[in-house]
């Protein structure tokens, strides 16, 4: 043997000497708590395929909020569904909007903590897409495209309007290019200069967001999101968009989802230096939910290990929807 003098197997018998030398640990100020917030008044309408997730309206959402501060969380990520949808996502901008009147009823009630707010179109828009779409004249007939460039106005001033709102930072998700950028500078120039953004850098085009799409009530009416989201099977392309959304200003980056990109959290932890987010997405909630209520998981145990997973894997940061859950047992 190399080594006789070290017995490493002897040694970690002790629960102190365990936890002495434990790499990782994941306590609830790493967890982000996402919330949907819809119009009406003291709603709190389950999701079907998210057991123990609802649609709120306002009133109830900062309630829900105040819960989570309550029990030591750090901050909430805010994702609307609007009263009405229309081709450009108007809603998404408007003063009056649910996220809007959300963000500021909340930091009114809880002003410490942070609201985070999801700046995408496809909730807002009636065909369901992140982005504007256009005529596709290649191609002729009903073809559409999404217009890139156009959509970037938009997404500007749905940030613009959390801002004024009061929230303390912006998390663009539609992977249109050059969002981070062009959001970066609306907020500037308009005196947000010290609203970060968490930006979805590594977005895939992944099936697991299938019970968000119920939850938010953004299924695209046609066609998928694998013009705009990333390839489940490229790793280096995460690379190159993580890079373009640094250069472009972002302060976090993001992936997503998370269970099944691990690897990719470990690739963006070794090759960057700005702090990581990793998103526990709907469709891996659904998954444990559904085994816990079967009895076939210990939820409790499953949710401790699935997040301290994403911690060794390099994330600083998790969106979870067992954010509260976590915050209670831990
Ligand atoms: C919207 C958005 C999605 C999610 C977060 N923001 C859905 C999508 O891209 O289809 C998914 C979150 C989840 O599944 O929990 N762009």
């Amino acid at each position: 043997m190399m080594f006789p003098e070290y017995r490493p197997r002897r040694l970690r018998k002790t629960g102190a000497f365990r936890a002495m030398v434990r790499e990782t640990t994941v306590s609830k100020d790493h967890l982000i708590y996402p919330i949907f917030v819809a119009p009406g008044k003291k709603l709190c309408q389950p999701i079907a395929s998210m057991p123990g997730v609802f649609q709120m309206s306002v009133d109830t959402a900062v309630k829900e909020a105040r819960e989570a501060y309550e029990l030591g969380l750090p901050a909430v990520l805010l994702f609307g569904l609007p009263e009405k949808k229309d081709a450009k996502g108007s809603h998404a901008w408007i003063k009056s909007g649910v996220v809007q009147k959300a963000v500021s009823a909340i930091k009114k009630a809880v002003p410490d903590l942070m609201v985070i707010t999801d700046v995408c179109l496809c909730e807002y828009t009636s065909h369901g897409h992140c982005g504007m779409l256009v005529k596709d004249k290649a191609r002729g007939g009903d073809s559409v495209l999404i217009d890139n460039d156009a959509t970037l106005e938009l997404l500007q001033k749905v940030a613009l309007s959390h801002a004024r709102a009061g929230a303390d930072m912006v998390a663009p998700s539609d992977m249109m290019d050059g969002r981070v950028g062009a959001i970066r500078e609306a907020l500037d120039e308009n005196g947000y200069e010290q609203i970060p953004i968490m930006s979805y850098a590594v977005k895939y085009s992944s099936s697991f967001y299938g019970p968000f799409r119920d939850a938010a009530e953004c299924a695209p009416q046609f066609g998928d999101r694998s013009s705009y989201q990333m390839d489940v099977a490229n790793s280096r392309e995460a690379l190159r968009e993580a890079t373009l959304d640094m250069e472009e200003g972002a302060d976090i980056l993001m992936v997503k989802p998370g269970m099944p990109y691990l690897d990719i959290i470990g690739l963006l932890r070794q090759e960057f230096t700005l702090p990581i987010a990793a998103y526990q997405v709907s469709g891996e909630y659904a998954m444990i939910k559904a085994a816990a209520q079967n009895g076939w998981l210990d939820e409790k145990r499953v949710i401790h290990e699935s997040l301290l997973c994403f911690r060794r894997a390099g994330a600083d940061i998790i969106i979870t929807y067992f954010a509260k859950d976590f915050a209670k047992s831990f």
